[in-house]
C-alpha cells in the first residue's frame, strides 16, 4: 500500500521520473564501468611475462590513446552531472510551485499519532479527525504543518516526498492524487519509541463521496439509540476517557488523544497499528501498552460488562 515506485500524484510523479533517470543512468555506468575493468583485467592476464613481450605499440602512442580515453570519459561524467543538476533543479521548481489549492488542511504531529483539522470559514463547520485525510481525486490540498512535541515527518511515498513537522514553525506542503484509492503514509523522523507505529492513511475518494465524508464529520455524534450504546457512553464519560478524548455532542471534551467522534468510520486504530474492528478497539481500550509499548493510553481495567456495552457504544459512533 506504501511504494514511492508507484506515483499517484503530480508531486511523486516527478519525483518518480528523476528517480528512474538516475537509476537507469547509473546502472549504464556502472555495467560500462565494471565491463571496461573486466576487459583490462582479463587483458592483462593474457599477456606473456613482461620480461620477454615486445613492445608492440611505441610508448607515447599508447600514452596518447590512455589520456584520449580519459578524456572522453571525463567529459562524459560532466555532461551527466550537468543533466543530473538541471533534472533536479526543474523537478525541484515544479515541487514548490503548486496549484491554487481546493482544500485546505492542518496536521499536527503528536508522539505517535496525527491530528488532523479540517478548518472552515465557518467555525462550525471546521471538525478535527486523526490519522486519516480525506482528499478529493484530482484536487490540489495545502497541507500546513505542525507539531506539538518532536519534530515529525510526513511521508505518503505515492503522493509526494517528505516534509517535515517542526515545534513552533509552520510548514506548508502541497498533495493531489489522481486516482482513487488508500495510500498509507509514515512519519519518517526518528521520533520516539513509537516511531515506526506512526502511520496514516490518505483517503482519495470521488467528489461526491468525499462530500459525503465532509457531512458526516461535521455532525455530532448521534444520541445512544438503545440502552447498550446509553449504557457505553455512561461507561466512557465516567471512566475518565473525557480527559483525553473528545466525543462532539458529549460533555467529553479532551485534546490530549484522538477526536473520537466518528472513531467507527475510521480504518485503523492506533495510527495505523491495528486494523479498526470491534474485537481489536476492546483489545486497545484494556491494553494498548501492550499493542503500543509507551503510548499515552493508559490501561483501562473494566468489568465485562461495562467493555461489552462501551463497544456498543462506540460501534455507534460512525
Ligand atoms: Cu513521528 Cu516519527
Amino acid at each position: 500500500m506504501q511504494s514511492a515506485l508507484d506515483p499517484a500524484g503530480a508531486g511523486s510523479r516527478a519525483i518518480y521520473g528523476i528517480w528512474s533517470l538516475l537509476f537507469w543512468v547509473c546502472t549504464v555506468v556502472f555495467v560500462l564501468i565494471i565491463a571496461a575493468l573486466a576487459w583490462a583485467m582479463a587483458r592483462h592476464t593474457s599477456r606473456r611475462p613482461v620480461e620477454t613481450a615486445p613492445i608492440v605499440v611505441p610508448a607515447s602512442r599508447g600514452e596518447r590513446r590512455i589520456a584520449q580515453v580519459v578524456g572522453v570519459a571525463t567529459a562524459a561524467t560532466l555532461v551527466i552531472l550537468l543533466v543530473f543538476t538541471a533534472a533536479s533543479y526543474s523537478v525541484g521548481r515544479a515541487l514548490f510551485s503548486p496549484a491554487e489549492p481546493a482544500l485546505e488542511i492542518e496536521l499536527t504531529g503528536h508522539q505517535w499519532w496525527w491530528e488532523v483539522r479540517y478548518p472552515d470559514p465557518q467555525p462550525a463547520h471546521a471538525f478535527v479527525t486523526a490519522n486519516e485525510i480525506h482528499i478529493p481525486v484530482g484536487a490540489s490540498v495545502k497541507i500546513t504543518l505542525r507539531s506539538d512535541d518532536v519534530i515529525h515527518s510526513f511521508w505518503v511515498p505515492n503522493l509526494h516526498g517528505k516534509k517535515d513537522l517542526i515545534p513552533g514553525q509552520d510548514n506548508t506542503f502541497y498533495i493531489a492524487a489522481d486516482r482513487p484509492d488508500t495510500f498509507r503514509g509514515q512519519c519518517t523522523e526518528f521520533c520516539g519509541l513509537q516511531h515506526a507505529y506512526m502511520a496514516l492513511f490518505v483517503v482519495a475518494e470521488p467528489k461526491e463521496q468525499f462530500a459525503r465524508w465532509i457531512a458526516t464529520q461535521r455532525r455530532p455524534a448521534p444520541a445512544p439509540a438503545n440502552d447498550a450504546a446509553r449504557r457505553g457512553q455512561q461507561v466512557f464519560l465516567s471512566q475518565g476517557c473525557p480527559a483525553c478524548h473528545t466525543i462532539n455532542g458529549t460533555a467529553a471534551a479532551g485534546t490530549t488523544g484522538p477526536d473520537l467522534t466518528h472513531i467507527a468510520g475510521r480504518l485503523s486504530i492506533g495510527a495505523g497499528r491495528l486494523p479498526n474492528t470491534r474485537g481489536n478497539r476492546a483489545g486497545w481500550i484494556v491494553d494498548a501498552q501492550t499493542q503500543k509499548p509507551g503510548n499515552r493510553m493508559p490501561r483501562i481495567a473494566l468489568a465485562p460488562d461495562d467493555l461489552q456495552s462501551l463497544l456498543d457504544y462506540l460501534d455507534t459512533l460512525e
